[in-house]
């Protein structure tokens, strides 16, 4: 007997309780791997399913768009950033796309604090010192880092996950200054600095994160804006690798121009430039803003929500 229940592409690994909510309630194709957009489009081709769940390794440009089957309803990411897809040319299409907004904020600052503080006091360097059996305490006076106490910090994109950076760099006394495209209310604001030109926040910012989804932001910091930060600032970016242009940042990291960077997003994910590995003046995560399980939960069952609500008839909770 055939299943009424929609048919539903899930084409990354979800964790164990949103599968099994996945499984129950619709008629689920789940990935055992994470799928490309290769593999997306063999399964489609097949089974035609009437919604996608995507993360960003499905890069879904217009060319996919256009080969999804007319089953389509909607594509609904499991990520907050949607740059990896045309949303343009899927909703030209009448497909519903949707985002998890919300449920990352406090993992996505969490991991970039974990950045700040860790490029800032040489967390690798000693780490890796350590691990090698390494019998110097106390640090060297060549091996110092510097006090992220007391900074002032520059915050790139003063959205939700900027604001709860800011939060965040409140508790460790930072003067806190942000670039945004427009300025917050004073409530939202807390004390916050507004610049509203970036190349004048720059030469003030000790510590700058990025904060601000990719696509049309461009290359925001290129050798110019790198040289503008004051020397010896650190550099964390959790945001997306497209906003830097990585060679300027490279030679901004070996001049000693930059003290340090934390990078957890890069401009060719998968991959990422291995020159960066050959720094002992970065510390690297793979684009793990959000990998905890209780937000990877969370971010799974909004997009499941978001389907079950549009194959309900309903509207989407979270449309972009
Ligand atoms: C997002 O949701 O956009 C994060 O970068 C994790 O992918």
């Amino acid at each position: 007997m055939g299943t009424t229940k929609p048919r539903v592409l899930v084409t990354r690994r979800l964790t164990a309780n949103a599968a099994a909510v996945a499984k129950k309630s619709f008629d689920a194709h789940m990935a055992t791997e994470d799928l490309d957009v290769a593999g997306v489009l063999d399964i489609m081709g097949r089974w035609e399913a009437e919604a996608i769940l995507i993360g960003p390794k499905v890069k879904l440009d217009a060319d996919a768009v256009a080969a999804l089957p007319r089953s389509v309803r909607i594509i609904a990411n499991s990520s907050v950033g949607y740059d990896h897809m045309d949303a343009a040319a899927a909703k030209a299409r009448g497909i519903i796309v949707t985002n998890t907004p919300d449920v990352l904020t406090d993992c996505t600052a969490d991991l970039a604090f974990l950045l700040l503080l860790a490029a800032s006091r040489r967390a690798y360097e000693y780490e890796a010192l350590m691990r090698q059996g390494w019998r110097q305490s106390l640090g060297l006076p060549d091996m110092l880092g510097l006090r992220p106490s007391g900074k002032t910090l520059g915050i790139v994109g003063m959205g939700r996950i900027g604001r709860a950076m800011a939060s965040r760099a409140r508790g460790f006394g930072m003067r806190i200054l942000y670039h945004n495209r427009h300025r917050l209310p004073p409530e939202l604001e807390q004390g916050a600095e507004y610049f509203p030109d970036l190349t004048a926040m720059l030469p003030h910012s000790q510590i700058l994160s990025l904060h601000l989804p990719g696509g049309e932001a461009g290359t925001l910091m290129d050798a110019e804006a790198f040289a503008a930060l004051p020397r010896g600032a650190v550099f964390v970016n959790t945001a997306r690798g497209s906003l830097v242009d990585e060679d300027a940042l490279l030679a901004a990291l070996r001049s000693g121009h930059l003290f340090a960077a934390g990078l957890d997003v890069f401009r060719s994910e998968p991959a990422y430039d291995r020159r960066f590995a050959e720094l002992p003046n970065v510390f690297l995560t793979p684009h793990v803003a959000s990998a905890t399980v209780e937000t990877r939960d969370a971010m799974a069952m909004r997009a499941l929500s978001n389907i079950d609500a549009v194959m309900a008839g309903g509207a989407a909770l979270d449309p972009v």
